[in-house]
């Protein structure tokens, strides 16, 4: 016997129990004190009590019961066949509007529910889509070298050059995978090791190397921070994330351009907020948000093709942190990353 049903059996016996026993004592009560209806009522009665009123009673106790133990037991039973199907992978099911426009805590319950299968089946698709990507990605270095390794099989190319072709597509795939493994640690919601680490010394070393760089390419990084911000962090991946933003400006900045970061503690030093803006080319409005999911590059651009991680890393790297990362467009049409960090 399913469950609702045994619910309802239950249900209906301890409501039919409780009207029938009211009752029954309220019957007593009468006997015991003496109340008799008054001479020549036509009411059948047995030891002094009115059976007909009572069997009425008894009766009218029966189908009330059945009714509300039908109306509690029936919506568990749509959530029972509900989560039954979302077992078997059918998360598309959806309860609530098999409530019928009940408005309770059962309909609430039914909501929760279908709010935990879409975001189970977005989680879902969002993992499927990553998986298509590692292997696009892995494929494509994989391709070229086995082309090498063709290559250099017929000897129609010189050895030096294919042997240095294998080095760097294996360098990309070991970085890669690298990147990879970062990404799932963060995801995987694994605690950050967090020590006290000065963050505006980290900026300013990031600051410096980009500069030097980026000087060569007639391009320059500005910085302006408080003395001082130190935070409870891991240090590496604080670096990383930083690293990947004003990597990604410098690279997309437009030539003779300077790339600003600016960073400024609140008031209360609640948080470190650091703004990097370039003078590029921006993106589309409507991917200031999909930039940050793995493998999403902006095909229009350019500038030196990366994995499409990075960006990636440093959303889950500010997230494992308490903090909050998000792109805009600058006036001059660059690209805006805003990074709160909580001390
Ligand atoms: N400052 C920027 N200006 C314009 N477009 C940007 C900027 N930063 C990122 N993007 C776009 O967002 C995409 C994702 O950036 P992300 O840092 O995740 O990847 P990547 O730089 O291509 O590769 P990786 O960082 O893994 O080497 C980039 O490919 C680029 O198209
Ligand atoms: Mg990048």
């Amino acid at each position: 016997m399913s469950r609702p049903t045994r619910l309802f059996r239950k249900l209906l016996l301890v409501l039919s129990s409780c009207m029938i026993s009211s009752i029954g004592f309220t019957a007593l009560y009468l006997w015991l004190i003496g109340v008799t209806p008054p001479p020549g009522d036509p009411v059948f009665k047995v030891g002094g009590l009115p059976l007909v009123p009572l069997m009425i009673a008894v009766l009218a106790s029966l189908v009330f019961g059945a009714f509300l133990a039908w109306y509690l037991s029936r919506p568990l039973e749509h959530l029972r066949w509900g989560l039954q199907r979302m077992a078997e992978g059918e998360l598309g099911t959806r309860v609530e509007p098999l409530m019928n426009g009940r408005r309770d805590e059962i309909t609430d319950l039914a909501h929760d529910i279908d709010g935990m299968a879409a975001q189970l089946q977005a989680m879902i698709a969002a993992r499927d889509r990553l998986l298509h990507d590692i292997s696009h990605e892995l494929r494509s270095p994989l391709s070229r070298i086995q082309a090498a390794i063709g290559l250099l099989r017929q000897g129609s190319a010189p050895a030096d050059a294919m042997v240095d072709r294998v080095e760097r597509e294996t360098e990309g795939l070991d970085a890669l995978i690298d990147e990879m493994l970062t990404l799932h640690r963060l995801t995987a919601a694994a605690p950050v090791a967090r020590s006290a680490v000065d963050v505006v010394e980290i900026l300013h070393d990031i600051a410096a190397d980009a500069d030097f760089e980026a000087r060569a390419k007639n391009r320059s990084v500005r910085i302006a921070t408080p003395e001082h911000f130190v935070a409870q962090v891991d240090g590496d991946l604080v670096y990383r994330a930083f690293e990947n933003v004003i990597r990604n400006a410098v690279k997309h900045t437009a030539e003779g351009s300077t790339v600003d970061v600016c960073a400024r503690a609140g008031a209360d030093g609640a948080q470190l907020e650091v703004v990097v803006s370039d003078c590029g080319p921006g993106v589309p409005p409507d991917m200031l948000e999909a930039i940050f999911e793995p493998f999403v590059r902006i095909e229009q651009h350019d500038a030196g093709r990366g994995a499409g991680l990075g960006l990636a890393i440093a959303r889950s790297a500010v997230l494992a942190h308490g903090g909050a990362i998000g792109a805009s467009l600058a006036d001059n049409g660059g690209l805006r990353i805003r990074i709160a960090l909580p001390p």
